[in-house]
């Protein structure tokens, strides 16, 4: 990769992520070797599981993740490259109590440092469902609303290292849509890929894969948007 170019380091990332120029395209490497270890999940993992999950949306043919592919030989070694998608209309937000635009989901109450009530919405789009059902796919433990790049007729999810644990870790901002029933055409993408889905992650375990299946045939059993399990369920901090 001799003609990348290290723009500089995304600041308040908690792990190495990395804007680099490769000729006119801008990217966002995530070194392993930058992975901070977490308790819950296995080291050296995660950038694994940022291509995993490009992986799964191409193949449902969702494209909800930025092109994400595997590079060996990145200027600080292996991890993952996504293609840069800069956008800052968000899908998320916080609004004064009593301003939520028509059209957008109340998800959580909080206060402003002066006790007044706010409360965080998101679309209700189309889209937004799509990334709902994606998320409950992969299990995304991090979905708060600075994940979500663009509006929300044209979102892209970002931030996938934290998917695919084996037992259920969703924590998202995306709630709105609890009860209702999940589109015709989501569920057919599933039934119709089901079965391929287990081998697009790379590096990660076959318990890994075989959760995964589970968690699929548990969305094509229930067909409608679930409430959150018990325990945390909202990232933090959400936007
Ligand atoms: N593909 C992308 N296009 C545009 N901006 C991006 C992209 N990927 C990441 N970013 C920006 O960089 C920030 C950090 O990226 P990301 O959340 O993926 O990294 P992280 O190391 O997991 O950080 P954190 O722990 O803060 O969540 C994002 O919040 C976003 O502003
Ligand atoms: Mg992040």
């Amino acid at each position: 990769m001799s003609d990348w170019t290290v723009l500089g380091q995304v600041s308040d990332a908690s792990n190495a992520t990395l804007v680099v120029e490769a000729g006119d395209h801008r990217l966002v490497y995530k070194p392993v070797r930058g992975e901070r270890p977490l308790w819950d999940f296995p080291d050296g993992t995660l950038a694994r599981r940022e291509v995993a999950a490009y992986e799964i949306s191409r193949h449902l043919g969702w494209d909800v993740v930025p092109p994400t592919r595997w590079v060996e030989d990145g200027p600080y070694g292996p991890g993952s490259v996504q293609d840069w998608v800069g956008d800052d209309v968000a899908a998320v937000s916080v609004f004064r109590e009593g301003a939520v635009p028509e059209g957008w989901l109340p998800v959580l109450q909080a206060v402003d440092d002066a006790d007044r009530p706010l409360v965080v919405a998101h679309a209700d789009t189309p889209r937004l469902r799509l990334i709902t059902v994606f998320d409950l796919v992969v299990n995304n433990a991090d979905r708060k609303g600075g994940h979500l790049l663009g509006d929300g007729d044209a979102a892209w999810g970002i931030d996938h290292g934290l998917s695919f644990h084996a037992e259920p870790k969703l924590r998202s901002v995306l709630w709105g849509f609890v009860g209702r029933p999940i589109d015709d055409g989501v569920l057919a993408d599933l039934a119709d890929r089901r079965d391929d889905l287990p081998d697009l992650l790379v590096g990660l375990s076959g318990a890994e894969g075989a959760a995964l299946r589970a968690r699929v045939d548990r969305v094509l059993a229930d067909g409608v948007f679930p409430p959150p399990r018990g325990g945390p369920v909202i990232p933090w901090p959400p936007i």
